[in-house]
């Protein structure tokens, strides 16, 4: 690999749209999507909605913007909705749930950010005179900041289980959920069926570069449009985008267990070295601990950064890799060897 190439492993959204995907979005077919004319736009919403085995499927500009409606549509003002202590929904969407739906969240602590009935169930309120109501639980597959855990199958069943004991909806911010079925071989449609909506991200491991959708009955979709319009998401001639999704979708979805070899191989090589730790991970993202105290996260970013290996620093003992389309196997071991030069450089 030449000595300028950048190994980009701070997320998988920085992929960039390949040729033929490029092609794809040239030649869309588009129309005003505001006023229901985008071909384009209709065969991924279709499309979608198949795959996941829901009526309706709604597209949108971001994972945050349909995650958010997703919350809007199954809450009330003034209620609680639950999710799992560093779900994306809590730490990375500005507070949009107390902004937009009057909600407030309340975290459930887990080990491994797999969020069981069993955890969930006490921090569902009671009926009460002097405590908000629970209206919402929320779940996430693969979970991001868990470095990109598998909510298994079973585990899904069982919240829902325990939603439907209290009379609760389920939304599943399955931004990678395609991950979660790829690791498994689990069809999406069944980790979607368990919840009432589901958003998954086209822009992620697919690599198109915008565009998430949300799935469930066409009712909840059609107010979905409102709300996403009401929230500024309403988009004109977006079938380009639409165009990049479909193209992702035949292309791409197909290839994410490689992205899960490559994020094994990476973790397997950090792990062998000394004062790191990684946990194997499930799918593409992979959680390092920084275990020594000679070396700080933001070090071992500006070491890498120079040998042309993006990572990011995720807290003060935690660094993040992401695999994604655009790394390959050269890029993977140029990422390793640079750890390697890192711990030369540290160790002698
Ligand atoms: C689990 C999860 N949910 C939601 C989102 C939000 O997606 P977007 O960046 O498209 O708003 C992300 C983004 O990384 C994510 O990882």
């Amino acid at each position: 690999m030449p000595a300028n190439t950048i190994v980009d492993l701070r997320s998988d959204t920085v992929t960039r749209p390949s040729p033929g995907m490029r092609r794809a979005i040239a030649e869309a077919e588009v129309g005003d999507d505001v006023l229901g004319d985008d071909p384009t736009v209709k065969v991924l919403q279709e499309r979608l909605a198949g795959l996941l085995g829901k009526e309706a499927a709604l597209f949108f500009p971001s994972g945050t913007q349909a995650n958010q409606v997703g919350i809007l549509l199954n809450s009330e003002p003034g209620s609680e909705a639950i999710c799992e202590l560093n779900a994306h929904v809590f730490h990375y969407e500005f507070a949009g749930a107390a902004a937009w739906s009057g909600v407030q969240l309340r975290q459930v602590p887990t080990e491994d950010g797999v969020l069981t009935a069993e955890l969930a169930r006490p921090y569902i309120r009671p009926e009460s005179p002097h405590l908000a109501r629970t209206s919402l639980i929320c779940a996430e597959n693969t979970h991001n900041m868990a470095g990109g855990k598998v909510m298994p199958l079973e585990v899904l069943r069982g919240l829902r289980e325990l939603a439907d004991e209290h009379g609760l909806p389920l939304h599943l911010d399955g931004a990678r959920l395609w991950n979660a079925s790829a690791a498994t071989g689990i069809p999406p449609a069944e980790f979607a069926a368990q919840a009432e909506t589901v958003m998954v991200s086209l822009s992620k491991g697919l690599g198109a570069p915008i565009g998430s959708a949300l799935a469930g009955t066409a009712g909840a979709i059609d107010r979905a449009w409102t709300l996403r319009k009401r929230l500024g998401g309403g988009m004109r001639q977006v079938g380009i985008l639409a165009a990049a999704g479909i193209y992702a979708l035949d292309h791409n979805l197909p290839r994410l267990c490689e992205d899960h070899a490559r994020a094994r191989r990476l973790a397997e090589f950090i792990d062998g070295l000394a004062g790191f730790r990684v946990v194997p991970p499930d799918t593409n993202i992979v959680m390092i601990v920084v275990e020594r105290d000679d070396l700080a996260p933001t070090d071992v970013v500006g070491f890498l950064e120079e040998r042309g290996v993006l990572i990011l620093a995720t807290g003060p003992r935690r660094l993040r890799a992401v695999t994604h389309l655009d790394v390959d196997d050269a890029g993977i071991e140029s990422a390793c060897a640079a750890f390697e030069a890192l711990i030369e450089a540290n160790d002698g």
